[in-house]
């Protein structure tokens, strides 16, 4: 048994990760007078929602007619119908209040001429349950909406007293035999301590794991920590065959431009200067939603039209926009095409190509962020102590596929569940519980074990060839060959875990060590996708499946869920909740608006 001196901390709640969701839960449980600590493998605001450029979606209406059902309306479509139906009703219905709440803590939104929050346009974003034109409901500051998010919620958090703790790495969660989470075990990074929380309870906050794959838009420090956690934890994870493709990744970095350049009036071109949206989706055009806009634009490129040396990508136009509409708006892309692409956007156009960009899957949850232990007698069974929000949780309000936008407002709507649903789950006066000996002396030794490794594969190298085998095998088009070669390549790149050489045994600023910990928490995430997609026989949002073109709703709409046994992968599934909160008659929304149908743009 390794031994380690570790100090221990007694908190009411422990949030992991300082993102939007994870400060956004962090400032509600502060606010209502729990103890709260909020760690962070990163400085606060150097989280990946720092990041979000295009805003943040919630039906104001400042720009002309918009309802929270037209909102719903669009998020079950662009889910293509495998989103819960009681999660999406909360999400659209909290987002304004979600919104207005987050002007009073003083995030500087754009403004328009009167004075009201700016909204621009989004892909997927409409009016009259998609008969009417595009709806401008993405509320915006400037393109730096996360960037304003989270620093705004920082300030909030550490005027409340919440308590943070910065670049400490969470290890594993401490379980109780009977599979009650009591805390998590953490590795201070800038000294090599150890630290116990424990809690009555833990919100995982730890964001996407972006990084499995080989080019995304994601930051380096999106690997799918909370993920990681929860398998070795014994609990699934839920439909992580949906990776989102961004359409505008800068060609060569991956670096995002946001889609808002196309809700300012930007459009795609092909290698013959077509707009070729046009064709494919004669409504919304550029503005369909994004899994259909990438989708096209791989289309073209396999179809000869890309533009470039290689015809390798796709061009997006924003020089026949105003200068000033380009530098009031769009300050932030108009730097990133200089620095990453060489390119003023005031004269040449953008080389762009889809990138990925977002998990749709995560940890399943109801609508108030309480992480799901379904069993065979009760999909919606609750593991206590522990709740997941944000990219790392799966609610699931984008089912296959997410909107534009939608996600910053799943960030703060949900992590303001959370702390709306502790009030009532967790009592201030009872005493922190002591995490089970047991539990601790699992963690530790894994941490020991990872930190001798002395086996033949550098941690660099597995995890270059598990990217570059999820970019080629699980990408935006999949077939049954692909899927069924990149699943047995992963499941052999899974073993070579127990294969690694970490070179550097220090406990202080020792990065071989945290790359490590975060490939074990990366590979669970992968092994995931790449299983819940050979399985899946449709295609259906970000899952294209070119041997099963179509959606079958008879036999695949339903949740996928994938447990793990040390490596193995076991598969199963889980309804979606077809139920509202509200009934029809009690101002909800008509189910018949919101019932399955082709989804065309
Ligand atoms: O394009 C963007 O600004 C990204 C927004 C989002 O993913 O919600």
């Amino acid at each position: 048994m390794a031994a380690y001196d570790y100090e221990t901390h007694d908190y009411d709640v422990v949030v992991v990760g300082a993102g939007g969701a994870g400060l956004r839960a962090t400032l509600g449980m502060a606010e209502q007078g729990f103890r709260t600590a909020c760690i962070s493998k990163v400085f606060p605001t150097r989280s990946h929602t720092v990041a979000a450029q295009g805003g943040i979606a919630a039906s104001l209406g400042n720009m002309g007619p918009d309802s929270w059902q037209w909102h719903m309306y669009d998020t079950v479509k662009g889910s293509d119908w495998l989103g819960d139906t009681d999660a999406m009703e909360y999400l659209v219905r909290e987002a304004p209040k979600a919104v207005y709440e987050l002007e009073h803590y003083g995030v500087p939104f754009s403004r328009t001429e009167d004075g009201k929050i700016y909204q621009r346009p989004f892909g997927g974003h409409t009016t009259e349950f998609g008969e009417g034109p595009p709806v401008q409901r993405t509320c915006a500051a400037a393109d730096r909406t996360g960037h304003a998010i989270l620093h705004t919620l920082y300030g909030q958090s550490l005027k409340n007293s919440a308590e943070f703790y910065i670049e400490y790495f969470a290890i594993d969660l401490l379980m109780s035999e009977d599979g009650v989470c009591q805390g998590v075990l953490c590795w201070k990074l800038d000294d090599g301590t150890l630290h116990l929380f424990a809690s009555k309870m833990v919100v995982l906050a730890t964001g996407g794991y972006g990084r499995a794959y080989f080019s995304a838009t994601s930051a380096h420090t999106c690997t799918g920590d909370g993920g990681g956690m929860i398998a070795r934890a014994g609990l699934p994870l839920q439909d992580m065959e949906f990776v989102q493709f961004h359409p505008t990744g800068i060609y060569g970095s991956g670096c995002l431009i946001t889609e808002g350049a196309r809700g300012e009036g930007g459009y795609l071109t092909n290698s013959q200067g077509e707009r070729f949206m046009e064709r494919y989706a004669p409504t919304y055009k550029d503005l369909a939603s994004r899994d259909v806009v990438s989708r096209c634009m791989t289309l073209e490129i396999r179809d000869g039209r890309g533009v470039g040396d290689d015809s390798d990508h796709i061009h997006l136009h924003l020089n026949h926009l105003p200068p000033e509409t380009l530098a009031e708006r769009l300050p932030g892309i108009s730097e990133s095409a200089r620095i990453f692409a060489g390119v003023d956007v005031t004269r040449e156009p953008i080389p762009v190509l889809p990138t990925v960009h977002y998990n749709m899957g995560g940890i399943p949850t109801n609508y108030w962020g309480e992480v799901l232990a379904p069993t065979g007698l009760d999909d919606n069974a609750v593991a206590p102590g522990v709740m997941a929000v944000g990219e790392a949780g799966c609610a699931s309000v984008h089912g296959a596929n997410r909107l534009g936008s939608n996600s910053l407002i799943d960030l703060v709507v949900f992590g303001r569940a959370a702390a709306i649903r502790a009030a009532d789950v967790v009592d201030p006066n009872s005493s922190v519980p002591r995490p089970e000996r047991r539990s601790v002396d699992v963690v530790l030794d894994r941490f020991d074990a990872l930190r001798y490794a002395k086996g033949q594969v550098p941690t660099a190298h597995l995890r270059l060839e598990m990217q570059k085998t999820m970019q080629a095998d699980a990408a935006v088009f999949r077939t049954e060959e692909t899927l069924a070669s990149g699943q047995e390549k992963m499941e052999d790149i899974a073993t070579k875990l127990d294969d690694l050489h970490v070179t550097d045994q220090s406990l202080v600023w020792n990065s071989d060590l945290m790359e490590t910990l975060e490939l074990t928490n990366l590979m669970p995430n992968a092994v995931a996708t790449i299983t819940a997609a050979a399985a899946r026989k449709e295609s259906r949002g970000a899952h294209a499946h070119e041997d099963y073109p179509d959606r079958d709703d008879a036999n695949w709409r339903k949740h996928s869920l994938v447990w793990f046994q040390g490596s193995n992968a076991s598969l199963g599934y889980r309804g979606v909740i077809l139920n509202p909160l509200t009934s029809h008659n009690e101002g909800g929304i008509d189910l018949k608006k919101i019932a399955p149908k082709a989804r065309v743009y």
